[in-house]
């Protein structure tokens, strides 16, 4: 469903260059769950945000459910994320000026749904991650932890066939991460492919198939040294 070949992104100013990711290749399966690991500032959000057609790359190649996304314009890609893309980003996350309950309902708005259904489905989501609670309130009055339950409530009560999540359980405890976890393995199971990427390596063995970065390039983990050395290093401490 998701498969890039030979992708780079180039950040440029005048003065440096970046490859933010560099010979990039994966191809994740319609209903895969994949977890993204690798060394901070190896390009996994990066990959992230031109996976979910919020950012455009420099050469290369990425088809998206069969289409080549570099011929969209900016309605066409819109129109593609909005129907079946979620997002559980850290920067990309909640409207600020909506409520809680408005900002679960935006991509519903998308999907022609009735007022009545939608309502039913934004209540459900917003039970599961326990903020049933917060309606009214508005993405500032929320703690960091709670607004990334909110964004969690979007995604569940879209049903996006492709979920896209950076670091889901960053801003939460260890039991909340549990609990978002289970989450993400439902939408799993009801039928969404889902590329998290994640730190925790509980959360990333839990996943079907794992991909690690390094240095822009999607690395054999078997194979990458510094990986093992890293594995050993954290399995001590
Ligand atoms: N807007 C930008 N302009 C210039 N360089 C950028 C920009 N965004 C990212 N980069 C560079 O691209 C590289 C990859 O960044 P990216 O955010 O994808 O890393 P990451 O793997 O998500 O790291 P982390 O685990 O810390 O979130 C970094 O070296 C970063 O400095
Ligand atoms: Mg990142």
């Amino acid at each position: 469903m998701l498969k890039m070949t030979h992708l780079s992104k180039v950040y440029r100013t005048e003065v440096v260059e970046t490859y933010a990711l560099r010979d990039f290749n994966i191809d994740v399966k319609e209903g895969e769950f994949v977890a993204v690991t690798g060394p901070s500032g190896s390009g996994k959000t990066t990959f992230l945000t031109i996976a979910g057609l919020l950012e455009t790359f420099t050469g290369g190649e990425y088809m998206l459910d069969g289409v080549d996304v570099s011929g969209l314009n900016d309605n066409a890609r819109s129109k593609i994320r909005n129907e079946k893309i979620g997002f559980i980003f850290q920067a990309f996350n909640l409207i600020p000026d909506l409520n809680v309950f408005d900002n679960v309902e935006v991509p519903l708005r998308y999907r022609g749904m009735k007022a009545a259904e939608r309502k039913q489905r934004i209540m459900d989501a917003l039970e599961r991650v326990g903020l049933a609670s917060r309606l009214k309130h508005y993405p500032a009055e929320l703690s960091g932890g709670q607004q990334q339950r909110v964004a969690i409530a979007r995604a569940l009560a879209g049903s996006p066939r492709l979920l896209l999540a950076d670091e889901p359980t960053g801003n939460l405890d260890t039991q909340m991460a549990r609990g978002v976890m289970e989450l993400l393995e439902d939408i799993h199971r009801e039928g969404a492919t889902i590329v998290m990427v994640t730190h925790d390596p509980e959360l990333a063995a839990r996943a079907q198939r794992n991909v690690h970065i390094i240095d822009g390039q999607e690395v054999d983990i078997a194979e990458e040294p510094r990986f093992q050395a890293e594995q050993a290093a954290s399995s001590h401490g």
